[in-house]
């Protein structure tokens, strides 16, 4: 049932081309615009809406936060994203212009069905995004997005979590369309560029040796780093959090501009610090900024670990590891920065004999708050 893979882990991660391919099918038509007839909040009701709330567990509220990217962006509605456990005793402003967004995997979690039920007291609209048909979050929410990853049964989200990306691209393109925003050129081209987003996930994969050979490498750390800016924030506090609960280890992200205001002081010799590079195309002074904190890390004896673009070449002389990634737009840049710390948790853990699809003290959905 591992299809020849040691762990449900590995067999999901090498599945994540397919579960993405299969979550934009049907949804993109011929002449690059979306068709989500299925999320059955009518045009004109989305058309109202002056406030999005993104509430989500775990990864999945990683996805909510580079959501929160897409949609202000498509859509210049202001968008929060809220962990789902604090969401509801905030007393948070909701109202029937505000459409919450609910992600789960499992459809189960209960702390983001309790944040559902109260939006939904409140009137505000709730809108799922799920890869569990018929699971009790898509019942009680007033239209559902599915993700088409397939059943997911490691603990640690991989396949999902591309997924629900995939999912939150699609109603920020979606949202956009349906308002008619002036970047209509550019939800084509984004349309475009995410259906061919599965190739470049696929490309990723088969690039993984030298990251695994890195983690086994570090297996006696006890602490890892994870740097990110821009969408990359998100993406360093997920693979911070893979590290967590799978090779139970010390590891925390943090926001690289944020580097300066404490969190550098916890560089010392041969501490292993990832960081996650924006593309040098576009906005490239936050490239620049990243380089920089590359530079002042490593400066301070950091062992630096560096994801970033194939042809980013200002990166390679401070990059004692350099991992490539293709060239995406930024926003979908999380879609392939992502699979690298799935690979590098993942084998950490199989190096510290950890159980990889079972870590301890987890369950892979939690239905108590
Ligand atoms: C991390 C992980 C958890 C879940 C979280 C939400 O790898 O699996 O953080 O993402 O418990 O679960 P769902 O998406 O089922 O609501």
């Amino acid at each position: 049932e591992k299809g020849g893979y040691d762990y449900f882990m590995l067999k999901e991660i090498a599945e994540q081309p397919k579960a993405v391919a299969d979550t934009l099918l049907g949804r993109i038509d011929g002449s690059g615009s979306l068709t989500l007839d299925e999320v059955r909040i009518p045009p004109g009701v989305l058309r109202e809406i002056d406030k999005i709330v993104v509430v989500a567990c775990g990864t999945a509220f990683h996805a909510g936060m580079i959501a929160k990217y897409a949609i202000e962006h498509f859509t210049r509605i202001p968008c929060e994203v809220e962990l789902a456990s604090e969401f509801r005793y905030r007393d948070p402003i909701l109202d029937a212009q505000t459409l919450v967004i609910a992600i789960s995997q499992s459809g189960e979690t209960m702390d983001t069905l309790m944040a559902l039920r109260h939006a939904r007291e409140q009137g505000s609209r709730v809108l799922a995004i799920c890869n569990t048909n018929g699971s009790t979050i898509p019942r009680e929410s007033d239209a559902v997005l599915y993700t088409h990853a397939g059943p997911e049964v490691a603990v640690a989200s991989t396949k999902a979590f591309l997924t629900q990306l995939v999912a939150c691209y699609l109603v920020a393109l979606y949202l956009g369309q349906v308002r008619g925003t002036k970047w209509g050129d550019e939800i084509e081209a984004v349309v475009r560029d995410l259906s061919s987003i599965a190739g470049a996930v696929e490309q990723v994969l088969g690039t993984m040796e030298p990251v695994r050979e890195l983690a086994r490498s570090l297996a006696a750390k006890n602490t890892v780093l994870f740097l990110g800016r821009h969408v990359g924030y998100p993406v360093a506090l997920e693979g911070a959090l893979k590290l967590k609960e799978l090779a139970y280890m010390h590891a925390e992200g943090f926001a690289a501009g944020e580097l300066k205001h404490g969190p550098i002081a916890l560089i010392e010799e041969d501490l292993p610090v990832v960081v996650v590079v924006p593309s040098p195309r576009g906005r490239s002074v936050l490239h620049d900024k990243v380089v920089s904190n590359i530079q002042e890390i490593r400066a301070r004896g950091a062992r630096t670990i560096v994801i970033a673009e194939e042809g980013d070449e200002a990166v390679v002389p401070y990059a004692d590891h350099l991992i490539r990634i293709p060239v995406t737009p930024t926003l979908l840049q999380p879609m392939v920065a992502t699979v690298p710390l799935q690979v590098f948790a993942c084998e950490l853990a199989t190096a510290r004999g950890n159980e990889v699809d079972q870590p301890r003290n987890l369950a892979k959905s939690v239905t108590v708050e």
